[in-house]
Protein backbone atom coordinates (compact mmCIF):
# COMPACT_ATOMS: atom_id res chain seq x y z
CA UNK A 1 0.00 0.00 0.00
CA UNK A 2 1.35 3.74 -0.65
CA UNK A 3 2.35 5.56 1.86
CA UNK A 4 -0.14 8.84 2.24
CA UNK A 5 0.96 12.32 1.62
CA UNK A 6 1.11 15.05 3.92
CA UNK A 7 0.49 18.63 2.18
CA UNK A 8 1.73 21.63 4.67
CA UNK A 9 -0.15 24.12 4.71
CA UNK A 10 1.30 27.50 6.77
CA UNK A 11 -2.07 30.44 6.82
CA UNK A 12 -1.37 33.65 9.26
CA UNK A 13 -4.16 31.94 11.70
CA UNK A 14 -2.11 28.41 11.62
CA UNK A 15 -0.61 25.95 10.03
CA UNK A 16 -1.99 22.85 9.32
CA UNK A 17 -1.53 19.57 7.23
CA UNK A 18 -3.63 17.87 4.71
CA UNK A 19 -3.17 14.12 4.89
CA UNK A 20 -4.26 11.91 1.60
CA UNK A 21 -4.21 8.68 1.46
CA UNK A 22 -5.57 5.30 1.62
CA UNK A 23 -7.53 3.94 4.92
CA UNK A 24 -6.86 6.90 7.07
CA UNK A 25 -10.34 6.45 8.90
CA UNK A 26 -8.44 4.03 11.37
CA UNK A 27 -5.79 6.06 12.26
CA UNK A 28 -8.26 9.80 12.49
CA UNK A 29 -8.22 9.22 16.15
CA UNK A 30 -4.09 9.21 16.53
CA UNK A 31 -3.94 12.24 14.08
CA UNK A 32 -6.73 14.18 15.68
CA UNK A 33 -4.45 13.29 19.40
CA UNK A 34 -1.37 14.73 17.47
CA UNK A 35 -2.97 17.92 15.77
CA UNK A 36 -4.91 19.21 18.59
CA UNK A 37 -4.93 19.21 22.77
CA UNK A 38 -8.79 18.02 23.05
CA UNK A 39 -10.21 16.02 25.14
CA UNK A 40 -13.44 15.68 23.39
CA UNK A 41 -14.45 15.13 19.62
CA UNK A 42 -17.58 15.83 18.67
CA UNK A 43 -17.87 15.21 15.19
CA UNK A 44 -20.57 16.44 12.64
CA UNK A 45 -21.82 13.97 9.76
CA UNK A 46 -25.01 13.61 7.38
CA UNK A 47 -27.85 10.83 7.06
CA UNK A 48 -25.42 9.06 3.94
CA UNK A 49 -22.03 8.93 5.28
CA UNK A 50 -22.48 8.51 9.38
CA UNK A 51 -24.11 4.41 8.49
CA UNK A 52 -21.01 4.17 6.44
CA UNK A 53 -18.20 5.44 8.29
CA UNK A 54 -19.05 7.21 11.49
CA UNK A 55 -18.89 3.77 13.80
CA UNK A 56 -15.42 3.28 12.42
CA UNK A 57 -14.49 7.27 12.97
CA UNK A 58 -15.86 7.33 16.38
CA UNK A 59 -13.83 3.96 17.38
CA UNK A 60 -10.60 5.17 16.00
CA UNK A 61 -10.98 8.54 18.51
CA UNK A 62 -12.24 6.94 21.42
CA UNK A 63 -8.66 4.30 20.86
CA UNK A 64 -7.27 7.48 21.05
CA UNK A 65 -8.40 8.28 24.06
CA UNK A 66 -11.09 10.86 23.07
CA UNK A 67 -14.50 11.53 24.49
CA UNK A 68 -16.65 11.07 21.29
CA UNK A 69 -20.07 12.82 20.89
CA UNK A 70 -21.65 13.10 16.94
CA UNK A 71 -24.80 14.46 15.35
CA UNK A 72 -26.37 13.04 12.11
CA UNK A 73 -28.09 15.27 9.88
CA UNK A 74 -30.15 14.86 7.20
CA UNK A 75 -27.89 15.04 4.23
CA UNK A 76 -28.16 17.48 0.90
CA UNK A 77 -27.29 21.06 0.30
CA UNK A 78 -31.73 21.75 1.09
CA UNK A 79 -30.03 21.26 4.56
CA UNK A 80 -27.50 23.12 4.71
CA UNK A 81 -29.66 25.81 7.13
CA UNK A 82 -29.73 27.97 9.82
CA UNK A 83 -32.15 24.97 11.16
CA UNK A 84 -29.46 22.16 10.84
CA UNK A 85 -26.15 24.81 12.18
CA UNK A 86 -28.81 25.55 15.35
CA UNK A 87 -29.25 21.85 15.94
CA UNK A 88 -25.21 21.43 15.87
CA UNK A 89 -24.50 24.03 17.99
CA UNK A 90 -27.49 22.51 20.58
CA UNK A 91 -25.66 19.49 20.46
CA UNK A 92 -22.58 20.66 21.23
CA UNK A 93 -23.65 22.27 23.95
CA UNK A 94 -25.59 19.36 24.96
CA UNK A 95 -22.36 17.69 24.83
CA UNK A 96 -20.40 19.80 27.10
CA UNK A 97 -17.96 20.84 24.37
CA UNK A 98 -15.48 23.49 26.06
CA UNK A 99 -13.08 25.49 23.99
CA UNK A 100 -10.16 23.03 24.39
CA UNK A 101 -12.22 20.64 22.42
CA UNK A 102 -12.37 19.89 18.61
CA UNK A 103 -15.31 19.48 16.18
CA UNK A 104 -14.63 16.74 13.59
CA UNK A 105 -16.44 17.45 10.29
CA UNK A 106 -16.79 13.94 8.37
CA UNK A 107 -18.83 14.57 5.24
CA UNK A 108 -18.38 16.49 1.97
CA UNK A 109 -18.57 20.10 1.32
CA UNK A 110 -22.13 20.77 2.86
CA UNK A 111 -21.12 18.75 5.98
CA UNK A 112 -17.54 20.86 5.65
CA UNK A 113 -19.19 24.33 6.04
CA UNK A 114 -21.76 23.58 8.27
CA UNK A 115 -19.53 22.08 11.10
CA UNK A 116 -16.85 24.82 10.22
CA UNK A 117 -19.02 27.46 10.62
CA UNK A 118 -20.60 25.91 13.89
CA UNK A 119 -17.00 25.40 15.14
CA UNK A 120 -16.03 29.08 14.30
CA UNK A 121 -18.75 30.78 16.03
CA UNK A 122 -19.40 28.47 19.22
CA UNK A 123 -17.78 29.91 22.19
CA UNK A 124 -16.37 32.71 19.54
CA UNK A 125 -14.06 29.65 18.32
CA UNK A 126 -13.24 26.02 18.48
CA UNK A 127 -10.82 24.00 16.07
CA UNK A 128 -12.22 21.83 13.26
CA UNK A 129 -10.61 18.97 12.10
CA UNK A 130 -12.08 18.33 8.77
CA UNK A 131 -12.57 14.70 7.11
CA UNK A 132 -13.64 15.50 3.43
CA UNK A 133 -15.14 11.92 1.99
CA UNK A 134 -15.93 13.73 -1.63
CA UNK A 135 -13.73 14.38 -4.08
CA UNK A 136 -15.18 18.22 -4.45
CA UNK A 137 -14.50 18.25 -0.42
CA UNK A 138 -11.08 16.78 -0.70
CA UNK A 139 -9.73 18.84 -3.34
CA UNK A 140 -11.55 22.57 -2.31
CA UNK A 141 -14.01 23.06 0.00
CA UNK A 142 -11.89 21.29 3.17
CA UNK A 143 -8.57 23.57 1.96
CA UNK A 144 -8.64 27.31 2.60
CA UNK A 145 -10.49 28.29 6.11
CA UNK A 146 -14.19 29.08 3.99
CA UNK A 147 -17.14 27.51 5.90
CA UNK A 148 -20.59 28.85 5.18
CA UNK A 149 -24.67 28.08 5.43
CA UNK A 150 -27.62 29.10 2.91
CA UNK A 151 -30.36 31.10 4.10
CA UNK A 152 -33.19 32.28 1.97
CA UNK A 153 -31.28 35.02 0.06
CA UNK A 154 -28.55 33.16 -1.05
CA UNK A 155 -26.39 30.14 -0.84
CA UNK A 156 -23.03 30.31 1.30
CA UNK A 157 -24.19 33.78 2.74
CA UNK A 158 -23.41 34.04 6.14
CA UNK A 159 -20.18 32.19 7.18
CA UNK A 160 -16.94 32.89 8.67
CA UNK A 161 -13.32 32.16 8.06
CA UNK A 162 -11.87 29.49 10.27
CA UNK A 163 -8.69 27.42 9.25
CA UNK A 164 -8.47 23.95 10.09
CA UNK A 165 -6.26 22.31 12.60
CA UNK A 166 -6.07 18.97 10.17
CA UNK A 167 -7.16 17.62 7.15
CA UNK A 168 -7.75 14.01 6.84
CA UNK A 169 -8.58 12.88 3.55
CA UNK A 170 -8.99 9.02 3.16
CA UNK A 171 -9.31 8.02 -0.75
CA UNK A 172 -11.02 4.88 0.19
CA UNK A 173 -14.24 7.17 1.45
CA UNK A 174 -14.55 7.68 -2.52
CA UNK A 175 -15.57 4.58 -3.19
CA UNK A 176 -19.27 4.53 -2.04
CA UNK A 177 -20.01 7.74 -3.87
CA UNK A 178 -22.42 7.66 -6.68
CA UNK A 179 -20.47 8.40 -10.18
CA UNK A 180 -22.47 11.57 -10.32
CA UNK A 181 -21.05 13.10 -7.30
CA UNK A 182 -17.72 11.42 -7.52
CA UNK A 183 -17.42 13.06 -11.43
CA UNK A 184 -19.20 16.53 -9.79
CA UNK A 185 -15.18 16.93 -7.85
CA UNK A 186 -13.54 15.96 -11.07
CA UNK A 187 -15.02 19.72 -12.65
CA UNK A 188 -13.01 21.48 -9.79
CA UNK A 189 -10.42 19.05 -10.40
CA UNK A 190 -10.04 20.29 -14.20
CA UNK A 191 -10.18 23.67 -13.21
CA UNK A 192 -7.45 23.47 -10.91
CA UNK A 193 -5.07 21.92 -13.78
CA UNK A 194 -6.16 24.33 -16.42
CA UNK A 195 -4.96 27.23 -13.94
CA UNK A 196 -2.20 25.74 -12.32
CA UNK A 197 -0.88 22.65 -13.09
CA UNK A 198 -0.27 21.64 -16.98
CA UNK A 199 1.67 18.44 -15.84
CA UNK A 200 -1.58 17.09 -13.98
CA UNK A 201 -3.63 18.70 -16.81
CA UNK A 202 -1.62 16.12 -19.43
CA UNK A 203 -1.83 13.21 -17.59
CA UNK A 204 -5.84 13.49 -16.63
CA UNK A 205 -6.16 14.56 -20.36
CA UNK A 206 -4.33 11.08 -20.97
CA UNK A 207 -5.19 9.03 -17.81
CA UNK A 208 -9.07 10.10 -16.71
CA UNK A 209 -9.77 9.56 -13.17
CA UNK A 210 -12.09 7.23 -11.81
CA UNK A 211 -13.33 5.69 -8.51
CA UNK A 212 -11.91 2.36 -9.70
CA UNK A 213 -8.50 3.96 -10.59
CA UNK A 214 -5.30 2.80 -8.77
CA UNK A 215 -5.42 4.26 -5.25
CA UNK A 216 -2.06 5.61 -5.50
CA UNK A 217 -3.00 7.97 -8.58
CA UNK A 218 -5.80 8.77 -7.25
CA UNK A 219 -4.11 9.92 -3.90
CA UNK A 220 -1.69 11.30 -6.23
CA UNK A 221 -4.32 14.17 -8.19
CA UNK A 222 -6.08 14.89 -4.63
CA UNK A 223 -2.54 15.99 -3.65
CA UNK A 224 -1.91 17.50 -6.50
CA UNK A 225 -4.90 19.43 -6.30
CA UNK A 226 -4.37 19.92 -2.74
CA UNK A 227 -1.75 21.67 -3.25
CA UNK A 228 -2.91 24.00 -5.89
CA UNK A 229 -5.51 24.99 -3.52
CA UNK A 230 -2.90 25.78 -0.48
CA UNK A 231 -0.60 27.88 -3.17
CA UNK A 232 -3.44 29.97 -4.06
CA UNK A 233 -4.90 30.30 -1.28
CA UNK A 234 -1.51 31.02 0.46
CA UNK A 235 -0.73 34.37 -1.01
CA UNK A 236 -4.80 35.32 -0.41
CA UNK A 237 -6.35 33.96 2.29
CA UNK A 238 -9.34 36.54 2.47
CA UNK A 239 -10.19 36.54 -1.28
CA UNK A 240 -9.03 40.01 -2.31
CA UNK A 241 -6.99 38.93 -5.39
CA UNK A 242 -5.53 35.78 -6.37
CA UNK A 243 -7.78 34.04 -4.79
CA UNK A 244 -10.42 34.98 -7.16
CA UNK A 245 -8.91 32.93 -9.78
CA UNK A 246 -10.15 29.87 -8.09
CA UNK A 247 -13.64 30.90 -9.70
CA UNK A 248 -12.16 30.13 -13.28
CA UNK A 249 -15.22 28.69 -14.58
CA UNK A 250 -17.44 30.29 -12.48
CA UNK A 251 -19.09 33.30 -13.56
CA UNK A 252 -20.81 31.11 -16.47
CA UNK A 253 -21.11 27.91 -14.54
CA UNK A 254 -22.81 29.28 -11.24
CA UNK A 255 -24.99 30.82 -13.75
CA UNK A 256 -25.95 27.93 -15.81
CA UNK A 257 -26.03 26.37 -12.20
CA UNK A 258 -28.97 28.85 -10.51
CA UNK A 259 -30.49 28.61 -14.04
CA UNK A 260 -30.77 25.13 -13.83
CA UNK A 261 -32.65 25.43 -10.87
CA UNK A 262 -29.57 23.86 -8.82
CA UNK A 263 -30.20 20.24 -10.91
CA UNK A 264 -27.04 20.33 -11.93
CA UNK A 265 -24.10 19.42 -9.73
CA UNK A 266 -22.04 22.01 -8.96
CA UNK A 267 -19.27 20.29 -11.03
CA UNK A 268 -20.72 19.23 -13.72
CA UNK A 269 -21.76 23.47 -14.28
CA UNK A 270 -18.07 24.33 -14.04
CA UNK A 271 -16.70 22.48 -16.30
CA UNK A 272 -19.51 23.67 -18.83
CA UNK A 273 -18.89 27.05 -17.77
CA UNK A 274 -15.12 26.79 -18.03
CA UNK A 275 -15.31 25.42 -21.61
CA UNK A 276 -17.78 28.36 -22.94
CA UNK A 277 -15.91 31.08 -21.19
CA UNK A 278 -12.51 29.23 -23.38
CA UNK A 279 -14.27 28.73 -26.18
CA UNK A 280 -15.39 32.90 -26.20
CA UNK A 281 -12.10 34.40 -25.14
CA UNK A 282 -10.23 32.21 -27.61
CA UNK A 283 -12.20 33.45 -30.07
CA UNK A 284 -11.63 37.24 -28.65
CA UNK A 285 -8.15 36.46 -28.61
CA UNK A 286 -7.65 36.62 -24.85
CA UNK A 287 -6.50 32.70 -24.73
CA UNK A 288 -4.30 31.31 -27.07
CA UNK A 289 -5.63 29.32 -30.13
CA UNK A 290 -6.49 24.95 -29.37
CA UNK A 291 -6.79 25.76 -25.57
CA UNK A 292 -10.78 25.01 -26.00
CA UNK A 293 -10.51 22.05 -27.70
CA UNK A 294 -8.08 20.78 -25.11
CA UNK A 295 -10.19 21.46 -22.02
CA UNK A 296 -13.01 20.33 -24.17
CA UNK A 297 -11.24 16.72 -24.41
CA UNK A 298 -9.72 16.96 -20.88
CA UNK A 299 -13.87 17.68 -19.64
CA UNK A 300 -14.94 14.68 -21.93
CA UNK A 301 -12.77 12.18 -20.83
CA UNK A 302 -14.04 12.86 -17.18
CA UNK A 303 -17.78 12.21 -19.03
CA UNK A 304 -18.12 15.95 -17.99
CA UNK A 305 -20.27 18.31 -19.72
CA UNK A 306 -18.47 21.03 -22.45
CA UNK A 307 -22.10 22.82 -22.61
CA UNK A 308 -25.33 24.03 -21.82
CA UNK A 309 -28.62 24.59 -23.77
CA UNK A 310 -29.93 26.86 -21.70
CA UNK A 311 -30.72 29.73 -23.26
CA UNK A 312 -28.52 32.92 -23.59
CA UNK A 313 -30.87 35.47 -21.54
CA UNK A 314 -31.12 33.16 -18.71
CA UNK A 315 -27.13 32.64 -18.12
CA UNK A 316 -26.67 36.43 -18.48
CA UNK A 317 -29.51 37.43 -15.92
CA UNK A 318 -28.11 34.70 -13.67
CA UNK A 319 -24.40 35.61 -13.93
CA UNK A 320 -24.51 39.50 -13.52
CA UNK A 321 -26.08 38.63 -10.26
CA UNK A 322 -22.90 37.23 -9.17
CA UNK A 323 -22.00 38.37 -5.81
CA UNK A 324 -19.12 39.13 -6.84
CA UNK A 325 -19.92 41.87 -9.69
CA UNK A 326 -18.90 45.59 -9.02
CA UNK A 327 -20.62 48.14 -10.16
CA UNK A 328 -21.25 47.96 -14.41
CA UNK A 329 -19.17 45.08 -14.96
CA UNK A 330 -17.85 41.80 -13.42
CA UNK A 331 -14.37 39.87 -12.95
CA UNK A 332 -13.72 37.56 -15.41
CA UNK A 333 -11.06 34.92 -14.77
CA UNK A 334 -9.98 34.24 -18.18
CA UNK A 335 -7.99 30.80 -18.55
CA UNK A 336 -4.81 32.30 -21.00
CA UNK A 337 -2.69 29.08 -21.73
CA UNK A 338 -3.16 25.92 -19.41
CA UNK A 339 -1.28 26.70 -16.26
CA UNK A 340 -1.74 29.97 -16.38
CA UNK A 341 -4.89 32.55 -15.91
CA UNK A 342 -5.86 36.66 -15.14
CA UNK A 343 -8.65 38.03 -13.64
CA UNK A 344 -10.04 40.47 -16.53
CA UNK A 345 -12.73 43.47 -15.34
CA UNK A 346 -15.62 42.78 -18.16
CA UNK A 347 -18.32 45.04 -18.76
CA UNK A 348 -21.47 44.13 -18.91
CA UNK A 349 -21.57 44.74 -22.44
CA UNK A 350 -18.33 41.62 -23.01
CA UNK A 351 -19.92 39.59 -20.80
CA UNK A 352 -23.03 39.43 -23.57
CA UNK A 353 -20.48 38.92 -26.15
CA UNK A 354 -18.72 35.69 -24.52
CA UNK A 355 -22.25 34.29 -23.60
CA UNK A 356 -23.41 34.44 -27.46
CA UNK A 357 -19.59 33.03 -28.30
CA UNK A 358 -19.25 30.38 -26.15
CA UNK A 359 -22.86 29.19 -24.92
CA UNK A 360 -24.96 27.10 -26.30
CA UNK A 361 -22.79 26.00 -29.35
CA UNK A 362 -25.46 23.03 -29.95
CA UNK A 363 -22.38 20.42 -28.83
CA UNK A 364 -23.92 16.99 -27.85
CA UNK A 365 -22.54 17.37 -24.61
CA UNK A 366 -24.53 20.04 -22.69
CA UNK A 367 -26.05 20.08 -20.00
CA UNK A 368 -29.88 21.53 -20.36
N1 LIG B 1 -15.79 26.12 1.77
C1 LIG B 1 -15.40 26.15 0.51
O1 LIG B 1 -14.35 26.71 0.17
C2 LIG B 1 -16.23 25.45 -0.51
C3 LIG B 1 -15.71 25.23 -1.79
C4 LIG B 1 -16.47 24.51 -2.70
C5 LIG B 1 -17.72 24.03 -2.34
N2 LIG B 1 -18.21 24.27 -1.09
C6 LIG B 1 -19.52 23.76 -0.67
O2 LIG B 1 -19.47 22.34 -0.73
C7 LIG B 1 -20.79 21.85 -0.92
C8 LIG B 1 -20.75 20.75 -1.96
O3 LIG B 1 -19.95 19.71 -1.48
P1 LIG B 1 -20.15 18.21 -1.95
O4 LIG B 1 -20.22 18.17 -3.41
O5 LIG B 1 -19.16 17.41 -1.22
O6 LIG B 1 -21.66 17.91 -1.49
P2 LIG B 1 -22.32 17.09 -0.30
O7 LIG B 1 -21.64 17.31 0.97
O8 LIG B 1 -23.78 17.37 -0.36
O9 LIG B 1 -22.08 15.57 -0.76
C9 LIG B 1 -22.71 15.08 -1.92
C10 LIG B 1 -23.54 13.84 -1.58
O10 LIG B 1 -22.69 12.74 -1.35
C11 LIG B 1 -22.98 12.14 -0.08
N3 LIG B 1 -21.71 11.61 0.39
C12 LIG B 1 -20.65 12.30 0.87
N4 LIG B 1 -19.61 11.48 1.04
C13 LIG B 1 -20.00 10.26 0.70
C14 LIG B 1 -19.36 8.99 0.65
N5 LIG B 1 -18.07 8.86 0.93
N6 LIG B 1 -20.07 7.92 0.24
C15 LIG B 1 -21.38 8.05 -0.11
N7 LIG B 1 -22.03 9.22 -0.12
C16 LIG B 1 -21.35 10.30 0.29
C17 LIG B 1 -23.58 13.24 0.73
O11 LIG B 1 -24.38 12.75 1.77
C18 LIG B 1 -24.40 13.98 -0.33
O12 LIG B 1 -25.61 13.31 -0.55
C19 LIG B 1 -21.65 23.03 -1.31
O13 LIG B 1 -22.48 23.38 -0.24
C20 LIG B 1 -20.65 24.14 -1.58
O14 LIG B 1 -21.15 25.42 -1.29
C21 LIG B 1 -17.47 24.97 -0.18
ZN1 LIG C 1 -16.60 25.60 -7.35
Amino acid sequence: MSEPIAVAVTTSSRDYEVVVGKDLLGSLGERVKRAVHADTAFVVTDSNVGPLYLDRALASLDTAGLATASITLPAGEQHKTLTSYGAILDAMAHAGLTRDDVVVALGGGVVGDMAGFAAATYMRGIEVVQVPTTLLSMVDSSVGGKTAIDVAAGKNLVGAFLQPSLVVADIACLSTLTPYVFADGMGEVVKHAVLADSQLFGTLSERPLTQDTDSSYLVEVVAANVRIKRDVVATDERERGLRQTLNLGHTIGHAIEAASGYTQGHGHCVAAGLCCVTRATEQLGWSEAGLATRIERCCLAQGLPIDSNIPHEDILHQATFDKKRHGDSVNLVVPTRVGKSEVRRTSLGELSRIVELGCGTGMQESLS
